[in-house]
C-alpha cells in the first residue's frame, strides 16, 4: 500500500504531530510505503515529494509547525489562473498512490473533497486553530491557541490594573469566535465580541463607564471576524490573488479609536496574530493530533474512503468529506459557553 500526506492551509500547533502518527500507524500495522507531499497542495502540482520512514518522524509529536511545509495559494483547480487538477491526478497515478491524507482545514478538505469526486482516494484530517470544522467539536491546535491568547489576556490584565485602562485584545478567528470565548473567559476578559454576535457601540461602552466607576479598568476580548452592528469586519489587507480569502485582523484598533471620543480616557488594543498558530503544541493537542492521525490511518487501511476524522461528544469517529466541505461551524446562539458567560457578568456587546 502507497500512501501520500500532505498539510495544507494555514499552519497549527500539532500538525507534526499528526503526520507522525499516520506514518507511524501506517508503517507499523500494514507496512505501508508512505510519501510526504512538500508544502501542500502547491508541492502536489509541482510533484515534490519525500519519502516519509521511522527515522523521519522521529522527535515530532511536540514540535510547532509542520516539517511537510504548507501554503494557503495553491489551489490544484485554480492555481495562476490555470486548473491544474488533472496533472495532479496523473501524478497521484504514477505515484500509484492507493490514498492522500489530507491534514487541512475546510479549504483543503473542500480540495480533497473535489479531488476524491474525481476518483483519488483521499481521507481528512481537520486542522485549524479556529475549531470551525462541521462536525467536529475539537480541532487540534485550538487547544494551544486558547492557551496561548489566555496567558497573553492574563499579562494584560495587570498592566489594565495598574492603570485603569481599557484593554483591547484581538484575537484570531475569522468567521468563528471560539477562541476568542474560550480565551476571553479563561482569561477573566470583562467584555467578549464574536463575529457571530454584531456589537453594539453604545452597550460596549456602557459597560466600560460601569466598571470604570466599580473596578477602574476593564479587558475586552474580540475575535477578528467580529463588526459593530451596521458595521462590514475589518480587512487588514487585500491580497493580490483574488481567490484567497479575506486577511482579516485590525478591529481592536478600529474599536479603540470609537471607544476613546466616547469614554473620554485612553484605550489600548493588542493584536494576537500568529503568535496564537506558532509554537509547541499543548499536551492536548499532542494527544487529540495522534489520535486523529491513527484515525486516518486506520481509515486508509479500511479502505473508508472520502471521510473525515472527528472528534465529536469525546467520541472518535468521521464524517463525509462532503459535509465538511459545505460550511464552518461557528458558536450557536444558545451555546452552554455563551450563557454561562452572561450569567457571570460578562457583557458580549448586544445592545
Ligand atoms: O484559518 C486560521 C486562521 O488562523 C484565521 O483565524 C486567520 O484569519 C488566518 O488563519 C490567517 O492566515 P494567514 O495569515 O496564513 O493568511
Amino acid at each position: 500500500m502507497r500512501v501520500a500526506v500532505l498539510t495544507g492551509g494555514g499552519d497549527c500547533p500539532g500538525l507534526n504531530a499528526v503526520i507522525r502518527a499516520v506514518t507511524k500507524s501506517l508503517l507499523s500495522q500494514c507496512k505501508a510505503e508512505v510519501i510526504g507531499i512538500d508544502d501542500g497542495f502547491l508541492g502536489f502540482i509541482e510533484r515534490r515529494t519525500r519519502p516519509l520512514d521511522w527515522r523521519s518522524v522521529s522527535g515530532l509529536v511536540g514540535l510547532g509547525g509542520t516539517v511537510l511545509g504548507t501554503s494557503n495559494r495553491s489551489h490544484p483547480f485554480n492555481h495562476q489562473g490555470r486548473d491544474h487538477s488533472q496533472a495532479v491526478l496523473d501524478y497521484a497515478k504514477e505515484l500509484a498512490l492507493d490514498a492522500l491524507v489530507v491534514i487541512g482545514g475546510d479549504g483543503s478538505l473542500a480540495i480533497g473533497h473535489r479531488l476524491s469526486e474525481r476518483g483519488l482516494p483521499v481521507v481528512g484530517v481537520p486542522k485549524t486553530i479556529d475549531n470551525d470544522i462541521i462536525g467536529c467539536d475539537r480541532s487540534f491546535g485550538f487547544d494551544t491557541a486558547v492557551a496561548t491568547a489566555t496567558e497573553a489576556i492574563d499579562r494584560l490584565q495587570t498592566t489594565a490594573q495598574s492603570h485603569g485602562r481599557v484593554m483591547i485584545v484581538e484575537t484570531m478567528g475569522r468567521d468563528a469566535g471560539w477562541i476568542a470565548l474560550e480565551a476571553g473567559i479563561a482569561g477573566g476578559a470583562d467584555i467578549l465580541l464574536l463575529p457571530e454576535i454584531p456589537f453594539s457601540l453604545d452597550a460596549v461602552a456602557a459597560r466600560c463607564r460601569e466598571r470604570a466607576q466599580r473596578q477602574r479598568y476593564t479587558v475586552i476580548c474580540v475575535g477578528e471576524g467580529a463588526s459593530a452592528i451596521g458595521q462590514s469586519r475589518t480587512v487588514a489587507q487585500i491580497a493580490d490573488d483574488p481567490s484567497a480569502p479575506e486577511r482579516l485582523g485590525g478591529v481592536a484598533h478600529v474599536l479603540r479609536r470609537q471607544l476613546e471620543p466616547l469614554l473620554g480616557s485612553e484605550v489600548r488594543a493588542t493584536v494576537l496574530g500568529h503568535v496564537q498558530r506558532g509554537g509547541t503544541p499543548t499536551a492536548f493537542d499532542r494527544v487529540l493530533a495522534t489520535q486523529y492521525g491513527n484515525a486516518a490511518a486506520q481509515l486508509v487501511r479500511e479502505r473508508q474512503f472520502n471521510r473525515v476524522v472527528t472528534l465529536s461528544e469525546g467520541a472518535l469517529g468521521s464524517v463525509e468529506l462532503a459535509k465538511v466541505a459545505a460550511g464552518r461551524r461557528t458558536v450557536p446562539a444558545d451555546h452552554p459557553l455563551l450563557v454561562c458567560a452572561r450569567q457571570t457578568g460578562i457583557s458580549l456587546g448586544e445592545a
